[in-house]
């Protein structure tokens, strides 16, 4: 295809609209700059100027290239100049009846062929394009801030875009070294279309008081690596922003969970906006500062000192109870590791040491520290060996009745005043505790897979739970160097009930054509920075194991909004299970 858009304008240079004129600069192209007034004008150049010498500082640009650019942006305050442009894109404040005066009036200006892009992030491109007697050649161009690092553009098309105009815009995205993603109109389009729910549920979450803003932050990050957590990421985007993005995606879809969160509001009332304003979740140094100051931790004081934990059991032979093994032994602590019989417990350790030397190998681990952590295991193919533990970690199958009956077990054999703990992931904690005398002394201590390398520990305490219980493991993470967060015994804890219901949200966007399988994964991932796309990890998690984790959370919250996809229960139900049985949301077979 022949290079696209030669000449290029950019209607308002402010964050994003900068950040566009550069890269499109950088492309070659000449850039005519537009803003509102001659003082804005040059408030404009000195902010692209000031930018582009920070990129030669920081070496992403040389000098030359810098003088290049600069020379082919010129910046104006006379709209009338966007008429020798091919294709103008749009980046004024998101308000929609300032975007549709603009278009109504680029469309007086410029010849009928050219092409007129909108840089909104929520409104209606639908309705912009309606401004202009041209909606086949109007269509957004959704960048990321900053636009110089993030790599992502969704290229958004009305249903009367012409698909040239899109290809086109498409092929100048390419070129300026971006990944074009295919989206329709619709608020949010794919990449915050997702992300926002997500953040409201966050929002939710911390507003019912289940777990603190810094464990719900922490959970996200250390649980599924993501950048940031949820409520430090809402006061980067702006409570208000965030606000204003989910109105509009509720406006649409009408789904209770895209209702702004009636905390947010709170929080705008009261000029509460995030970094910018110094304060929104977090509290920050001064207005613009990333970093948060620390609150007093008054809780944490007033709880009682843990119990002594000098030897653990861990219940189970599988993945989770031989990384858990693993993760105690490590930190010098004496293990039991029991299995049903003496001979798989035997094999969970040697999978052990075979773990092991393979942090030997990487270089990870010493010699000396891999011998002193296989002499702490202790095999055993009897519970009853558990009688003098101090703790007791069960990572059996997931299955009700059977930890039921293991906790009963558990309550005859190990000594009193013991703790006896559940890493169950979607069973409630309480049904186990409730299979012993002793109640106060059960808790959940949910590890993530695969437990040597993943750092958080969601520590959850049932209604009954003790708080020296609680102390006591939340002691023992601190000691076997996990990262400990607290949570109250409900349906998917932190992490699950935010993440389970984003990758349902992922699969009904799939499931109504609104996106593919590579373009939604894709936009989480360069537009989101998370380290997989939705479909990847349905694949890699398994997606039967992810439909029964949403079911459990429909099942608990009866939100309609939660009920699993049907592409999900069907892809389940024709064996697709993800890349252990080869095939998933994508065929892994034929890669
Ligand atoms: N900031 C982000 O993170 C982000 C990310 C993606 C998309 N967006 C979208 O990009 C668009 C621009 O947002 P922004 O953050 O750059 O806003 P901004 O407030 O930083 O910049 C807007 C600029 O437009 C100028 N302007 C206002 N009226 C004008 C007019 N009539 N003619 C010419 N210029 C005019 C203003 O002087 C200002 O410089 C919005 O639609 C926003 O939703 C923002």
């Amino acid at each position: 295809m022949e290079r696209p858009f030669p000449t290029v304008a950019v209607v308002g240079l402010g964050t994003m609209g900068a950040g566009v004129a550069v890269a499109v600069a950088r492309s070659g192209r000449r850039v005519i700059g537009v803003e509102a007034g001659p003082t804005q004008a040059v408030r404009a150049l000195a902010r692209i100027e000031a930018s582009t010498a920070r990129a030669v500082a920081r070496e992403r640009l040389t000098a030359e290239e810098r003088t290049a650019l600069l020379a082919l942006i010129e910046v104006g305050d006379d709209l009338a100049a966007a008429a020798q442009a091919d294709l103008v894109i749009e980046e004024v404040p998101e308000d929609l009846e300032l975007k549709r005066g603009l278009f109504a009036e680029l469309d007086r200006i410029c010849p009928p062929e050219t092409v007129l892009a909108t840089g909104t992030t929520a409104l209606s491109v639908t309705r912009i394009a309606a401004a202009t007697a041209r909606p086949e050649r109007v269509l957004g161009v959704h960048f990321f801030n900053p636009v110089h690092s993030m790599k992502l553009v969704e290229v958004v098309r009305t249903v009367l875009t012409s698909p040239q105009a899109a290809e086109q815009v498409a092929e100048l995205a390419r070129d300026l070294g971006k990944e074009p993603v295919a989206a329709g109109d619709r608020a949010g389009f794919i990449a915050n279309g997702l992300l926002f729910a997500y953040l409201n549920q966050a929002a939710a979450m911390f507003e019912s008081r289940y777990a603190t803003r810094e464990d719900i932050d922490a959970a996200m990050r250390l649980g599924c690596g993501l950048p940031m957590g949820p409520l430090a990421l809402l006061d980067l985007i702006g409570v208000d922003t965030a606000r204003t993005v989910l109105e509009a995606m509720y406006e649409q879809s009408k789904d209770r969970l895209h209702a702004p969160a009636p905390i947010l509001g709170q929080l705008v009332a009261a000029g509460l906006l995030g970094r910018k304003s110094g304060r929104g979740f977090y509290t920050y140094e001064a207005p613009g500062s990333s970093t948060p100051v620390a609150e007093e931790a008054v809780a944490a004081e007033a709880r009682p000192a843990g119990r002594e934990v000098r030897s653990v059991g861990v219940c189970g032979s599988g993945t989770m109870a031989t990384g858990i093994v693993e993760v105690f032994a490590k930190a010098g602590l004496p293990v039991l590791l029991a299995a049903r019989s003496q001979e798989k417990a035997e094999r969970a350790k040697a999978q052990l040491a075979k773990s092991l030397e393979r942090s030997v190998a990487k270089g990870r681990l010493t010699e000396q520290a891999r011998d002193a952590a296989l002499a702490l295991v202790t095999p055993t193919g009897g519970y009853q060996d558990l009688a003098d533990v101090d703790l007791v970690v069960e990572a059996v199958a997931e299955d009700l009745a059977v930890k039921r009956e293991l906790f009963t077990a558990l309550d005859r054999i190990v000594k009193p005043g013991a703790v006896l703990a559940t890493t169950t992931s979607s069973l409630p904690v309480i049904s186990c505790a409730t299979a012993t005398s002793r109640p106060q002394d059960v808790i959940g201590m949910h590890f993530f897979n695969p437990a040597p390398a993943m750092k958080l520990v969601e520590v959850v305490s049932t209604v009954l739970t003790a708080e020296d219980v609680t102390a006591t493991v939340l002691e023992l993470c601190a000691k076997v160097r996990k990262h400990p967060v607290e949570c109250g015994d409900r349906a998917g804890f932190i992490v699950n009930a935010l993440l389970f219901p984003y990758l349902n949200d992922a699969v009904r966007m799939l499931a109504e054509h609104y996106a593919t399988v590579d373009d939604i994964d894709t936009a989480m991932k360069l537009g989101c920075g998370y380290p997989m796309g939705p479909f990847e990890l349905l694949d890699v998690v398994g997606l039967d194991v992810s439909l029964t984790i949403e079911k459990v959370l429909h099942q608990e919250f009866r939100e309609p909004g939660l009920a699993a996809a049907p592409l999900l229960e069907h892809l389940v139900a024709a064996g697709c299970l993800g890349r252990k049985t080869g095939r998933g949301f994508r065929d892994h077979a034929r890669r």
